[in-house]
């Protein structure tokens, strides 16, 4: 009954893609559970590379089925388009592709409020993806949501839409934002629900069963969990759980069927939209890790935010996440560099901190503390065992084991699916 986690532990974009793509081989099914088209995840083949919003990037490997869980939240019009530029690459996806049928939908006036939000919240805008991901899950917990369920009988999806509209008309037009008829937004999904019904599905039934016949399961998070809505630098963050609590709710799975979760790190730190950023390089050094890392968003283009690697945050990361194996991303974009830098921990208000804690919301009197180590100032790209990296890049690795308690069993050092070192073969050779 192998359900394996593979979950980011800073702030999104670690480069969970690629290690997703490792395990994929060896497994049945790959399963979304949080998140929506806010997501990007880069997956680089023999050098093509594709980026998936949406759908799990498991469908890249012909023999995996994949499942988006009731936890995510789906743009109709953002499935189908990926559906077919999947397939205008050669890739089938019909067949393999199932949806939950309790997924709730992002409708157009979610897209629309979330703009309309973030104009409005001036200095303290979130920078949200724009995909109306947070007004969709809102609606999901007021009750106003309508799901995947509902696309089966237009009369009811109709009703629905009309008894929610009032609220919305009202709250458009008081912001003199054009209203809309219900109409319009049941057309508009209409369009897209002929392709989308045929993968509807009962999926907490469909996963549970696959799981107890002992097929293998990769559930893919999305963001990472320094974003999540209970435990990330709220209220800077996404609206659903990456972390592996959200594994359970968002495919209906019992905790004791995760069997493992692998944490993926990035060697440095990352993040894009607003939001506290204690180890932020403001200085030129950051726009050179940025060009160095190719660190544009892959939803947005927008250029993240870059900074030395945060053991505090980490902390916090690997205490909610129950790792059990983590992996290290991108080493070799710190190739170039004299010296690496590691906040160890903070200080506030003259006090050590040593774990993120939850209140932080500017970086205002929070001092990061840092140790310096030697670059190794040489490509490590054709590296493929550990014992051959340069010794500074070894003691790099070494000393972010000891100051966050945990073992990095995967270590990448360039893009491709080839540029990468393994030092627990048990796991990434197999589930
Ligand atoms: P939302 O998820 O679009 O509501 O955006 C909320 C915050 O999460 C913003 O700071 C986004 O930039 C960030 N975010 C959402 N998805 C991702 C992702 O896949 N990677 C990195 N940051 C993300």
């Amino acid at each position: 009954m192998p359900l394996v986690v593979i979950v980011g532990c800073q702030w999104g974009d670690e480069g969970k893609g690629k290690v997703i793509d490792f395990l994929a081989h060896d497994a049945d099914w790959v399963a979304r559970y949080q998140g929506g088209n806010n997501a990007g995840h880069t997956v680089i083949v023999h050098g093509k590379k594709s980026i998936l919003h949406l759908i799990p990037s498991g469908i890249l490997h012909p023999n995996v089925k994949c499942l988006i869980g009731n936890g995510v939240v789906v743009d109709p019009q953002a499935l189908v388009e990926e559906i077919h530029l999947l397939e205008e690459s050669g890739i089938a996806v019909r067949e393999r592709l199932f949806v939950s049928e309790n997924t709730h939908l992002i409708m157009p006036y979610h897209r629309k409020l979330d703009h309309m939000m973030e104009a409005r919240r001036g200095a303290n805008k979130i920078g949200t993806t724009g995909r109306g991901i947070g007004c969709a899950y809102g609606d999901k917990v007021a009750r106003h949501g309508i799901r995947m369920h509902d696309l089966r009988d237009k009369d009811k999806f109709a009703q629905k839409v009309a008894t929610f509209s009032p609220f919305y008309q009202h709250l458009f037009q008081s912001y003199g934002e054009q209203p809309w008829s219900v109409d319009e937004v049941v057309e508009e999904v209409w369009r897209y629900r002929d392709e989308i019904l045929p993968l509807i599905v009962d999926g907490v039934t469909l996963i549970n069963e696959e799981l107890d016949k002992g097929k293998k399961v990769l559930a893919e998070g999305a963001q990472g969990i320094l974003l999540d809505v209970d435990f990330g630098t709220y209220p800077f963050v996404t609206s659903s759980n990456p972390s592996p609590g959200g594994v359970c709710t968002g495919l209906g799975v019992a905790p004791r069927k995760i069997s493992k979760v692998v944490g993926v790190v990035k060697a440095y730190s990352t993040r894009v939209g607003a939001g506290p950023f204690v180890t932020e390089i403001h200085d030129e050094l950051g726009t050179k890790l940025r060009e160095w890392g190719g660190e544009f968003g892959a939803t947005t283009g927008r250029p993240r935010r870059c900074g030395w690697f945060d053991c505090v945050a980490l902390r916090r990361s690997l205490q909610i996440g129950g790792i059990t194996n983590l992996a290290l991303m991108k080493l070799d974009v710190l190739s170039e560099l004299d010296e690496i830098r590691v906040c160890t921990h903070y200080r506030i208000n003259g006090k050590t901190v040593d774990i993120l804690p939850f209140g932080l919301e500017t970086t205002e009197g929070v001092e990061p503390v840092y140790e310096t180590f030697k670059g190794w100032k040489q490509p490590l790209d054709p590296v493929r065992s550990f014992d051959d990296l340069p010794q500074e890049a070894q003691d790099y690795v070494f000393a972010l084991e000891k100051l966050i308690g945990a073992r990095m069993d995967f270590v990448s050092v360039g893009p491709d699916r080839e540029e990468t070192i393994f030092r627990s073969e048990e796991l990434f050779r197999g589930l």
